[in-house]
């Protein structure tokens, strides 16, 4: 016999939903109750419904039902809390642990010293100030808000994303080209939807970067030739011989992850490339906010509008997790992007996205951005002085900007030395690791990422890296 109880049963109380097998009732509800615990369902802290209130959902005796909560407490189970209400004991937090599934790119809670490139301190994320934001965007929020939601994402959010990239990134944006979108990852999803829907067979890539991208491009069937990167960044003379390309994915402000910045002719090459030809350019902006010196380069998509994909997240600026992301879309390409999508959004959730808007209009993102901005150049300098002294012959390469460097190596074997940064738990990547499979580019060299630790592991991490280095 299947007995369950769902919403709706009780009016008072907790709802509880308990797949309770046959046979005796106390020892049927003690099982389902362990079971609940056992795969997670029932996290630690978890409040259950009175005795009352599950006996009568359950349509059994308030007794039996007291009795079941009396062995599990016994058992360890449960907890009973200022002597009322009953809730899953804390003692099965470890248990649980152990059940639940690692998260795939984890390795940073088994790591030492997490100098993994590209992730943010997550420790300076402004909770305060997000928490205002959140508190402050659903109070205002209009009942419309709640329902199933347009895809090109929020109005209010557009709007202070387009105010804000024109000032900050010189980005022209008008809302209506702005497509929300749940990290830059989903952004490239549905351009490369969108692209290949429209005839598209191939888009160009930097010769380094990142596998994930290239895989969302060639899961749509595009081809991703790559493009050799020199001091003045992604070689796009090549396009011209690239016959069957019709879009160029490019991180001109910082390349991701060499660190050099696409020169201005080869920016002016690029656009009138796409004039030219009618190609499409992906400008990934991922850390344009994060630039150290006093000459902050703003973003391609300034040079043409109409042939440039500008893609924004705040994945390096506030937080991966958030998952939030934007695109500004050449007008034609807006409803090509939104139709992958489909009718309604189905991702990016609107307390975030209203959130958002509100951190941007109360002029937190840009108090949170020069925060990390003064912590992070900060870092970089250290770093460069520590390797100039520890590692004379090994170079930091890349201009003073964003979450990470290379650190070239002077006849130093790559494979190696990430193998050894890997053992004694540094989060430190190779090169290797980034080159695109088509390219025979060997140089060598260290990814490292400064940003990650939080202040108070930062100095350990950066005296831990420079004593392993050769
Ligand atoms: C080059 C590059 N682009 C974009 C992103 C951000 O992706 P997302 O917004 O999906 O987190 C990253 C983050 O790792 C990155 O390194």
């Amino acid at each position: 016999m299947d007995v369950t109880t769902g919403p709706g049963s009780s009016v008072a109380g907790l709802d509880l939903f308990l797949d309770r097998a046959g046979g005796r009732v106390r020892n049927s509800v003690m099982d389902a109750i362990r079971d609940a615990i056992r795969s997670g369902r029932l996290v630690p802290g978890t409040r259950l419904p009175s005795s009352r209130a599950l006996s009568a959902d359950l349509g059994v005796a308030r007794n039996t039902v007291a009795r079941a909560y009396a062995e599990l407490i016994a058992e360890g189970w449960l907890t009973s809390q200022h002597g009322s209400s009953t809730v899953v004991s804390p003692r099965t937090a470890e248990a649980i642990r152990s059940i639940a599934a690692p998260p795939r790119r984890r390795a940073a809670r088994l790591l030492d010293h997490d100098l993994r490139p590209g992730h943010p301190d997550l420790s300076s994320f402004p909770r305060a100030a997000w928490s205002r934001a959140v508190k402050r965007a659903l109070d205002a929020a209009p009942s419309e808000a709640f329902g199933y939601a347009d895809p090109h994402g929020r109005p209010e959010l557009r709007l202070a994303l387009a105010q804000y990239l024109a000032r900050a990134r010189g980005v022209r944006a008008r809302p209506c080209n702005i497509v929300v979108c749940c990290g830059a990852a989903e952004g490239l999803r549905l351009v490369a939807g969108a692209l290949t829907d429209g005839g598209v067979a191939a888009v160009a890539v930097e010769a380094f970067g990142l596998s994930t991208q290239w895989a969302s491009l060639t899961r749509t069937g595009l081809r991703c030739p790559p493009l050799t990167v020199d001091s003045d960044g992604a070689d796009v003379r090549a396009l011209e011989n690239m016959a069957d390309v019709g879009g160029v994915l490019l991180t001109p402000s910082h390349q991701f992850p060499l660190g050099v910045s696409l020169h201005s002719d080869r920016r002016a090459g690029v656009i009138d490339w796409a004039r030219r030809t009618g190609g499409v350019i992906i400008e990934d902006d991922y850390d344009g906010e994060f630039r150290y010196d006093r000459r902050p380069v703003g973003a391609l998509h300034g040079g043409d509008p109409e042939r440039v994909i500008y893609m924004g997240t705040v994945s390096k600026s506030l937080a991966p997790g958030l998952r939030l992301g934007w695109l500004v879309l050449p007008e034609r390409l807006v409803d090509a992007v939104v139709r992958q999508k489909g009718e309604t959004e189905e991702t990016s959730g609107f307390v975030e996205q209203l959130a958002m808007a509100e951190f941007i209009v109360s002029g937190s993102y840009d108090r949170h951005i020069r925060t990390m901005r003064a912590q992070y150049r900060r870092r970089r300098e250290q770093l460069v002085v520590a390797v100039a002294r520890s590692s004379p012959k090994s170079t930091v390469a890349g201009m003073p900007a964003g979450l990470q460097v290379v650190l070239e190596l002077a006849g130093g074997d790559e494979s190696a030395l990430v193998r050894q940064l890997g053992w004694r738990q540094l989060g430190v990547q190779g090169l290797d690791f980034f080159r695109h499979p088509e390219v025979d580019d060997e140089r060598d060299g260290l990814v490292i990422g400064f940003a990650a630790p939080a202040p108070s592991a930062w100095s350990a991490a950066l005296d831990a890296l420079t004593g392993l280095l050769p």
